[in-house]
């Protein structure tokens, strides 16, 4: 923030501290009463052999002419600065103005690859909401990388390879039937799925059998491979169409089958350097010294897992797009599994490995269970986003029955209420699932937030005036000073967030964003007829910013606006 960068740079004249030691010591003080920038100078005290109220008025002395003060206080042993709000004001409008609706957006990343993964849900499984959740988490960081000028190359791992294909296909030919397949794809290929596991209970023959069809598998039998090729198509399809709701995209769906061919390389360099162990006929890496169990990389039937395909991975993406950051956003129960291939690659002489990341995130609950289930025990994503598009529908139609574009408003609102959510908290916290809480249009919510952008955006349609050249000093109440603050922190929220790999950054960032803005508005009129023109103007200017840096902030959240609700 370039109040202390200032700060820290005129102090810095006058004592023995560098400017960035200097910037980690100052404070906002909680309430602007006290300043926006506090200096403490009991820092300097046992250098200056002084007392802090000494320091704090000799410095003062020194540095109250400034004119981007409008003053400076010593107090207690702390030099509170108060800024000029009018320059400050003036600065920060002009800085959004010229970015043309895309604040704080930066090159710093130009010219070096983050790859993102994330979704990677199974083939012929259902689409649950811990995908849901890897899908809101991985698309917020895309777009906020891509934001900072990062090359973001966006990657769905799928689970489309594995033993368990060899028992789908095994089901299919025992049970399936094309035509009700074909209906309810993921559903019924389940259903079959599961039906061979009860079977196999009582006839063990059949997991031998499953065997034999993931070999024939391996090895690019016709027959088996045109099957598996139907079920990763139907499930893509299905999958597509939960992508589209959310407005998600990938560059790659190379998921774990891709590998399969490249798996021998990982073998050999893993034996080549003499990493490889052999433990009850499965080979292994041993990784003792991390504390951690040994990472598998062929079992003892000579089959490739999980572990192999994923080094097989990491190698691929890094000789494909030389990725400066390569990150994993998968659920935090995996995170062993990370530890041990990223320790694996390390080991293997690959100093890039400290360059893969695990994004983890938490758990779903689900406490009311008043979630539509109409498949048993797990929650269907699609059903949970249309019921959320229906219920925002109910809310709109009772409150505004006239609306006309209500279905592209509730999608957009129903939508925006899920991904909010999943985005609220810091992404290892457990989420509680609460219809109220994500539909509340006063809360902590996507709802609200939208609202607020709805809201601005009808006063500047309403407004008659042209307002591209406005005076600040009419707009510099403790309110409006404290919107434009919030707006300006636009850049630190979007550094921490990529810094951390943390969404909610943004998402707490745009909620108080919201709040500064309704408390503006709620205090001062804007359109009303005894506000003049030069101070409406100014006012104007105020809320066209905040409408311009909300909706770029929620789109980094992955979250859409609308131009009325
Ligand atoms: N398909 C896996 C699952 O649903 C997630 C894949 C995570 N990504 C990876 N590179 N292992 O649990």
């Amino acid at each position: 923030m370039e109040h202390k960068e200032y700060i820290a740079g005129r102090i810095c004249e006058l004592v023995d501290m560098t400017k960035d030691e200097l910037m980690k010591v100052m404070e906002v003080p909680p309430d602007s009463k006290m300043g926006d920038i506090a200096f403490p100078c009991f820092i300097l005290a046992k250098k200056m052999r002084k007392a802090p109220p000494m320091i704090a008025s000799e410095l003062l002395e020194k540095i109250k002419d400034d004119n981007a003060f409008e003053k400076v206080e010593a107090v207690g042993g702390y030099l509170n600065f108060f800024f000029n709000r009018k320059e400050f004001i003036e600065s920060v409008m002009k800085k959004v103005k010229d970015s043309n609706g895309e604040f704080a957006k930066s090159q710093e990343g130009k010219g070096k690859t983050v790859l993102v993964e994330y979704s990677s849900p199974n083939i012929a499984k259902p689409f649950h909401i811990g995908h849901l959740f890897s899908t809101a988490v991985g698309n917020s960081l895309a777009r906020i990388y891509a934001y900072l000028g990062y090359d973001v190359q966006r990657l769905n791992h799928l689970g489309d390879w594995g033993t368990q294909f060899g028992k789908l296909i095994s089901a299919y030919k025992r049970w399936g039937v094309r035509e009700v397949i074909e209906k309810d794809p993921i559903n019924e290929l389940l259903k079959i799925y599961v039906k061979f596991h009860e079977e196999a209970e009582k006839e063990p023959s059949l997991e031998d059998e499953a065997r034999e069809y993931f070999k024939s598998l391996e090895n690019g039998d016709k027959e088996t491979t045109e099957l598996w090729q139907y079920f990763r198509d139907v499930s893509l399809k299905e999958f597509k169409r939960v992508y589209d709701m959310l407005g998600v995209s990938f560059d790659s769906y190379a998921g774990e089958s891709f590998y399969g061919d490249k798996m021998q390389e990982v073998v050999d360099i893993l034996d080549e350097k003499g990493l490889i162990c052999e433990s009850d006929g499965a080979k292994v890496v041993m990784l003792d010294e991390l504390n951690v169990p040994p990472c598998i990389i062929l079992k003892s039937d000579g089959a490739t897992i999980y572990a192999t395909r994923d080094i097989a991975a990491a190698l691929y993406r890094k000789r494909e797009y030389d990725f400066e950051k390569n990150i994993y956003v998968v659920g935090t129960p995996q995170a062993l599994h990370f530890k041990q291939i990223f320790a694996v690659i390390k080991k293997a002489g690959f100093d890039w490995a400290d360059n893969c990341t695990h994004v983890g995130f938490g758990l779903v609950k689900f406490p009311d269970k008043k979630l539509s289930t109409r498949h048993g025990d797990v929650v269907f994503l699609e059903d949970v986003l249309n019921e959320s598009i229906q219920k925002t529908l109910d809310i709109i139609t009772n409150n505004n029955p006239d609306m006309e574009n209500k279905e592209e408003v509730a999608t957009k609102i129903g939508i925006g209420a899920i991904l909010y959510t999943f985005l609220k908290n810091s992404r290892e916290k457990d989420i509680v699932f609460s219809w109220d809480s994500m539909l509340d249009f006063e809360g902590e919510s996507a709802p609200y937030v939208q609202y607020s952008y709805a809201r601005g955006r009808s006063i500047l349609r309403r407004c008659e005036i042209d307002y591209s050249e406005a005076d600040f000093s009419l707009a510099t109440s403790d309110e409006e000073y404290e919107l434009v603050k919030q707006i300006n922190m636009f850049g630190s929220a979007i550094s921490d967030a990529a810094a951390k790999n943390e969404p909610f950054y943004i998402n707490r960032y745009v909620t108080n964003l919201a709040r500064c803005f309704n408390k503006f508005y709620n205090n001062y009129p804007i359109l009303k007829s005894d506000v003049d023109d030069e101070t409406k103007k100014a006012r104007l200017a105020l809320v066209d910013a905040t409408t311009q840096v909300i909706k770029s902030a929620l789109l980094l959240l992955g979250i859409e606006t609308v131009e009325s609700m």
